[in-house]
């Protein structure tokens, strides 16, 4: 081609080589473009390949661009005093190939995900940090140098998790809150020790849980597992709500599970029924309960996106995994029997974390919200759980029970 002679480089025989009537031009900034001249048109696409090109680097040394009368851009070579219209940095032309973003899978671990980013600007706050995958995501964030909020009911579990992230990384800002999501005040007093710290929030995880507890009202006189699983994490929100619209852009990511795909929970009106949620000790099934309390993980999570994206607050909901051997299944023998057979095929704890963690940290994902991941892909959650009523409907019952039950916190 006419330019790599120029350039004193030999032609090839390339598929570069362009048809008859074509001309490769540049952008005064470095941008191959193709002239036709019988059709007296442009592209940036490269006629024969459609690949898009532009200048490796800078003009040779001694050479120098300018306009002439017509405005037409030339090339002047000042030690061997020549001028051409041909621009000598197209010689060194790159492709111009799109950075596609990273895929994950199920095998990905959360510090993968991490790898290179430094959050030392960013805030984060998970519930039930303490063990499985909340101190797994905890420990990831808090080794890339965030500073994280753990928040557990139990203070002694707390500090030995704060404990195991600084004895690996003397350096990373830890710091334990207590929080009970099975009391309202609890949250309440939760909400206001963190807001007097005057700190922004960017990630916010809603990853505590309990799984097939015997029944148990709280103090509040509801279901223990609907209102740790879900009504806690609905009440922080909703007192850390103007914190999270101030650190936008944020992200919340809220854990759920596949099987909120098992239950539903409207009444025959459409509504979302308490007696569901919130049953008496006779009609209570531990593992149904579990189920329902994750499908309205992912109804708040995308009512919540609906609610606060046009404010720079996202949230998505996410599965970590199947099975994974942490805690969860301690209440209950059967569970126990299953997760142990089960562990030799499962993720392991830093893979549970990985979905997680990819939520609250991918670019791709900016401005990106209501949605449910499994394995770091967007999947499509149950019916159940994309029905926009349903989620309306269990956000104005969830106020409706924090209005009755909770004492008028300083924050709403
Ligand atoms: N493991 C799995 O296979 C699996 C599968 C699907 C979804 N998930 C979801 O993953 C999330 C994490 O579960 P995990 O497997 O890591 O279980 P885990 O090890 O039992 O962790 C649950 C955390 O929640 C905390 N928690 C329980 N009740 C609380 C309360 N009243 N107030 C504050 N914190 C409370 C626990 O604290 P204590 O240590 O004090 O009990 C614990 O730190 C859950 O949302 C779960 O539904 C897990």
């Amino acid at each position: 081609m006419a330019a790599l002679k120029y350039a004193g480089m030999d032609d090839t025989d390339s598929e570069d080589e362009l048809p008859p009537g074509w001309e490769e031009r540049t952008t005064k900034d470095g941008w191959v473009y193709y002239a036709n001249h019988e059709e007296m048109k442009t592209q940036w696409e490269h006629p024969k390949t459609g690949k898009k090109k532009r200048c490796a680097g800078d003009l040779p040394y001694g050479w120098e661009q300018e306009t002439d009368e017509k405005g037409q851009i030339y090339y002047m070579d000042h030690i061997n005093k020549r001028r051409t219209y041909f621009d000598p940095r197209q010689a060194f032309t790159v492709e111009d190939v799109q950075v596609k973003p990273k895929r994950y899978d199920g095998n990905t671990a959360a510090l993968e995900i991490l790898q290179g980013r430094d959050l030392s600007d960013k805030v984060v706050l998970i519930t039930g940090a303490n063990s499985g995958i909340g101190f797994e995501t905890a420990r990831s964030f808090a080794l890339h140098g965030a500073h994280v909020f753990l928040a557990c009911r139990n203070q002694t579990r707390a500090s030995k998790a704060v404990r195991l992230i600084t004895d690996e990384w003397h350096k990373a800002r830890v710091e334990a809150m207590t929080l009970d999501l099975a009391s309202l005040r609890s949250v309440q007093e939760f909400a206001e020790a963190f807001r007097a710290k005057k700190l922004p929030v960017h990630i916010l995880v809603c990853n505590a849980a309990v799984c097939t507890q015997p029944w148990r009202l709280t103090e509040d006189g509801l279901e223990s597992s609907f209102q740790i699983c879900h009504l806690g994490h609905f009440y922080l929100v909703q007192l850390l709500q103007d914190v999270l619209r101030r650190s936008a852009p944020a992200r919340v990511v809220v854990v759920s599970s596949e099987s909120h795909r098992f239950t539903d929970l409207v009444d025959s009106c459409g509504k979302v029924d308490l007696a569901l949620l919130s049953p008496p000790q006779k009609e209570y099934w531990s593992m149904l309960a579990y189920n329902r309390a994750k499908l309205c993980n992912i109804l708040f999570s995308n009512e919540l996106n609906r609610r606060l994206s046009p404010h720079g607050v996202t949230s998505n909901a996410v599965h970590p995994g199947n099975m994974m051997y942490t805690s969860i299944h301690q209440s209950w023998w059967l569970m126990t029997l299953l997760f142990t057979l089960a562990r030799p095929f499962t993720k392991s704890m830093q893979q549970g974390a990985a979905t997680t963690v990819y939520c609250a940290v991918a670019p791709e994902l900016e401005g990106l919200g209501g949605m449910y991941f499994n394995n770091c892909f967007r999947c499509l959650p149950s019916l159940e759980a994309q029905n926009e009523a349903t989620a309306l409907s269990l956000w104005e019952l969830s106020e409706r029970l924090i209005r009755e039950r909770a004492t008028a916190p300083k924050a709403l």
